[in-house]
């Protein structure tokens, strides 16, 4: 028997993953660095479809049909270098690597340019949607060469998620590392949305004063609008979850310092590079690494503020309405700064990333599944170039229509001393770019004073210097 694919790695990820190529009727070929492991699967779920359990490299290369596709699940970093290392010698040209972890893109870029010296076909993947996704249908993002993904693409269309009008969550982004970039900013983006719709609970806690439970029940509405999605569906599913050793609410017996693999700072180093102002992804970033500091913020809880007084029960409702309006700007802006990244690492890197085709194959399967992914596909299929998610006209009449809530909760968040830096930089961010000036032009002419960085003029091309320490004359740099 000679099997389709292959997969070493059988933790949690790859195990479910190898199970969903068998459940869709493709022969796999088993591997793991400590056989018991290959072996439980094919005992526990051998009657799922058809595996191949090897036991040594040599094996599972021998057991795969050719040209090869060799799906590797191990930990980011080095685990994956020693695995190359490990079976790229046993290839021959034209098989194919894939990488399914969450590698940095740089990483992938490496390990593509050196397999291909050897006519290794490696393939980055980006996949999302955690143990069930991988079992049930994840949102998959290769990168790699095209035709790798000739090869690969109609068994990947067939294990992936389907999105509500039935299309595959898999589509060829682009070559070496750009699905491994746009896994990253998927992952700022999981980032930047659990920031905000953190936010919202902490203003519906301390402004409206709701309780838990009703916050679950507020979100499940929520849920049935345009805000519909799976993170918004799972917070009110932990919100309203109860701990069963106290009967408190689960999330009050929960330490409150949010830990974190990477991806998300990934993202908002790559930005810095770049020069993207990710700057509602980057606030993610930071509250999760604020929460940690546990001394620091032990040592700043005497810090003077105002004492948050909870609103009457009709205001309470009046306020709810606005934070929905608020999140939902929010989110907005923080899809058009994860976009605006993918566009630019597609243009630095040479990439042609399609980004209709992205967020169509974000709509299922990964953790950041909205309904609102098929909008902003809608957005990119109505213009291609558009310059960014708020130049499309039905996002910013939305935007229009949120600013004065958006605002409002600013406001009072600010007023009752609740921290809400995800939704203040994306307001910030708002204002920042429909300005007329900014003060840019001040900025401009302080490194001038300082340092004769010299300036632009709106009125004359050329670059000017003032004469600060003379008698201030400009002059032509
Ligand atoms: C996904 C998730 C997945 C994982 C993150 C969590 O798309 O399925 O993003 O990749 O859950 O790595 O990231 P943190 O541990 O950094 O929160």
């Amino acid at each position: 028997t000679s099997a389709q694919i292959g997969v070493t790695g059988l933790a949690v990820m790859g195990r479910n993953l190898a199970r969903n190529f068998a459940r869709n009727g493709y022969t796999v070929a088993l591997h793991n660095r400590t056989a018991a492991r290959t072996h439980a699967l094919v005992e526990e779920f051998g009657h799922e479809g058809e595996f191949v359990a090897t036991e040594t490299a040599k094996e599972f290369v021998a057991a795969l049909e050719r040209p090869r596709r060799l799906v590797i699940m191990v930990k980011a970093g080095e685990p994956t270098d020693a695995v190359i290392r490990e079976f790229a010698p046993l290839l021959e040209p034209g098989d194919m690597i894939i990488d399914g972890g969450n590698a940095h893109f740089a990483d992938t870029r490496r390990r593509e340019r050196e397999l291909r010296e050897q006519d290794i076909h490696f393939v980055g993947a980006g996949i999302s949607g955690g143990e069930e996704g991988a079992l049930h249908g994840p949102s998959i993002m290769p990168g790699g060469s095209p035709e790798s993904y000739e090869s690969l693409g109609p068994m990947l269309e067939k294990i992936s998620a389907k999105a509500a009008d039935g299309a595959p969550c898999v589509t060829h982004i682009g070559p070496d590392g750009a699905g491994h970039f746009v896994k990253m900013v998927h992952n700022g983006i999981e980032y930047a949305d659990m920031q905000l719709i953190g936010e919202a609970y902490q203003l519906l806690r301390d402004v409206a004063g709701y309780e838990p439970a009703q916050i679950a029940d507020i979100f499940r509405t929520w849920n049935t609008g345009r805000l519909d999605s799976y993170l918004i569906e799972i917070t009110a599913e932990v919100l309203s979850h109860v701990d069963a050793a106290t009967g408190r609410p689960f999330v009050d017996v929960v330490v409150d310092q949010a830990e974190q693999k990477g991806t998300g700072r990934w993202t908002v180093q790559i930005a810095l590079d770049l020069g993207v102002p990710v700057s509602g992804i980057a606030e993610a970033v930071f509250a999760r690494s604020l929460s940690g500091h546990a001394k620091l913020r032990e040592a700043s809880r005497g810090l003077a503020g105002p004492t948050a007084s909870a609103l009457g029960k009709a205001e309470a409702q009046a306020f709810a309405d606005r934070v929905e309006q608020a999140l939902y700007a929010s989110k907005i802006v923080s899809y058009t700064q994860g976009f605006h990244e993918i566009a630019a690492g597609s243009e630095e890197y040479g990439w042609d990333i399609d980004l209709g085709a992205v967020s169509s194959i974000w709509r299922g399967g990964c953790i950041i599944r909205a309904a609102f992914l098929d909008r902003i596909r809608a957005a990119y299929d109505n213009r291609a170039d558009l310059p960014s998610l708020l130049s499309d006209e039905t996002f910013a009449s939305e935007i229009a229509a949120a600013q004065d809530p958006w605002r409002e909760v600013l406001v009072s968040a600010t007023l009752q001393g609740v921290p809400t830096p995800g939704f203040a930089a994306a307001l910030a961010y708002y204002d920042a770019l429909r300005a007329e000036r900014l003060p840019a032009a001040l900025t401009q002419g302080q490194r001038d004073f300082f340092g004769a960085h010299t300036y632009r003029r709106v009125d004359r091309e050329g670059a000017f210097h003032t004469l600060w320490g003379g008698d201030r004359s400009e002059a032509e740099a």
